[in-house]
């Protein structure tokens, strides 16, 4: 039997989207996150394909780049994502803030910076890891400007502010700023906290107004965006509710977002243990399972040829097929009759095995019950800037293509659409 192959499908330039692109508008740029949607794609789909007055899901949600794009469409939205650091992101994107209002209390936050006594060892009872990425001069102004922002009355302010500090802990760390993945840089000069919450905040204040404003002058201010912390194999969204689905699964082995996330999840107290936390999440290659059987041919095949090269890997992979079987059959169900779901997904190669996450989902899709049509699934490119193409397979870094040790990174992704019957 020929397996699935979308080696073939001609790549849509109606979606590079390489002249203007939409990644600073509204409030998109609050926060690095990585592997996000480019706005764009979520734009068009919507524009081109959502179905009119029902609700459009995001299961993966991240910093809720559907959601965004969803409310300031006029589209009731729903969100889930694993990650608490995604749902705080989330929640402050899409509920923009009086604008007033929200300088008011800026105002006094910043005017309270002036009562920092740096011969004061603010007390901080948080996790020792802290001690391991910060140097004390920032570590105080750090637990300092939480302690402020924690005293807030306001729970929408308090978000809002706890964001902008979430986005700058990394650059006050002693992390590598050029990497995504957790490491020490022992020559960094880290940027004081004070002032680089202070330009941050300002842009997101900036951002907030025009996204406030914009809402507000369309009467879609208070349309629902619904974000919360769950798991895209078992929403409690209800069946046949939602309209449209537009999300991208985490990519198989790539990103540990529990780790890329953790400075944040020490000093907010959203976990204790990294380990525990970290395999929660689909794609982690922290996984404990040890089950090597999958339910599509393809899957099976590249668990097999996996299995040859490093069978943790392989298990790894298996566990990633088995999670996302679970995840079709959940967008299957909460998705209403003729109601579309779009998959934005990208095939890789690790230990030399090509893994196929994209057809491998098609097929799954289709055993969840999914009208599939492979004439519908969009292939595009992805700009260098987004998603680098090539990896150093040891360390993870940006490798360049006359390196030896290195491993494609989705050069291009797909779309994939199917319907529910
Ligand atoms: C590729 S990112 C999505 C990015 C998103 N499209 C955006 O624009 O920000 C994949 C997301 O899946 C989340 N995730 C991983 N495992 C999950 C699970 N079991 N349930 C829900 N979300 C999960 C990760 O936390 C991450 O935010």
């Amino acid at each position: 039997m020929i397996s699935t192959n979308f080696d073939n499908i001609k790549v849509n330039k109606d979606w590079a989207f390489d002249r203007v692109r939409s990644v600073e508008q509204w409030t998109h740029g609050y926060h690095r996150y990585p592997a996000k949607f480019l706005p764009n794609v979520v734009k068009k789909i919507i524009e081109d394909y959502a179905l009119p007055k029902y609700p459009i899901g995001d299961p993966f949600a991240g910093c809720g780049t559907t959601l965004v794009e969803a409310k300031i469409h006029g589209f009731e939205s729903h969100g889930v994502d694993i990650n608490p650091v995604a749902t705080l992101i989330t929640k402050v994107k899409t509920e923009p803030i009086e604008p007033k209002f929200l300088e008011k209390y800026y105002s006094l936050l910043i005017s309270q910076l002036s009562l920092f006594n740096d011969q004061i060892f603010y007390t901080i009872h948080k996790h020792d890891k802290i001690d391991y990425w910060f140097y004390p001069e920032e570590k105080y102004k750090i637990a300092f400007l939480y302690n402020l922002i924690y005293e807030i009355d306001n729970k929408d302010i308090r978000d809002f502010f706890l964001v902008s500090l979430s986005h700058i802990l990394k650059n006050c760390s002693k992390w590598l700023q050029s990497s995504t993945k957790p490491q020490i840089d022992k020559n960094k000069k880290p940027i004081d906290p004070f002032s680089s919450f202070r330009t941050h905040t300002q842009m997101m204040i900036r951002k907030n107004k025009e996204y406030y404003n914009k809402l507000f002058d369309e009467k879609k201010i208070n349309i629902l965006c619904d974000i919360q912390l769950g798991d895209a194999r078992n929403t409690n969204w209800d069946t046949d509710s939602i309209g449209t689905i537009i999300t991208s699964p985490p990519y198989v082995t790539s990103y540990e977002y529990a780790d890329i996330h953790q400075l944040t999840g020490y000093w907010y107290e959203y976990f204790d243990n990294l380990q525990q936390f970290r395999e929660k999440f689909i794609g982690t290659s922290y996984s404990c399972d040890s089950n090597l059987s999958v339910d599509t041919i393809l899957g099976q095949k590249i668990i097999n040829d996996l299995s040859k090269k490093s069978s943790k890997t392989a298990k790894n992979v298996a566990h990633y097929f088995n999670d996302m079987s679970k995840v079709a059959k959940e967008i299957h169900r909460v998705l209403r009759k003729n109601g579309k779901a779009f998959i934005v997904i990208g095939n890789t190669t690790v230990k030399g095995v090509h893994i196929q996450s994209a057809e491998v989902f098609w097929d799954l899709l289709k055993k969840a019950g999914f009208n599939a049509n492979k004439k519908n699934i969009i292939k595009r490119n992805i700009p260098y800037k987004l998603m680098p193409t090539l990896r150093n397979i040891d360390n993870g870094r940006f490798a360049k293509k006359t390196d030896p040790n290195t491993k494609s990174v989705y050069p291009n992704e797909y779309i994939l659409v199917v319907e529910k019957k």
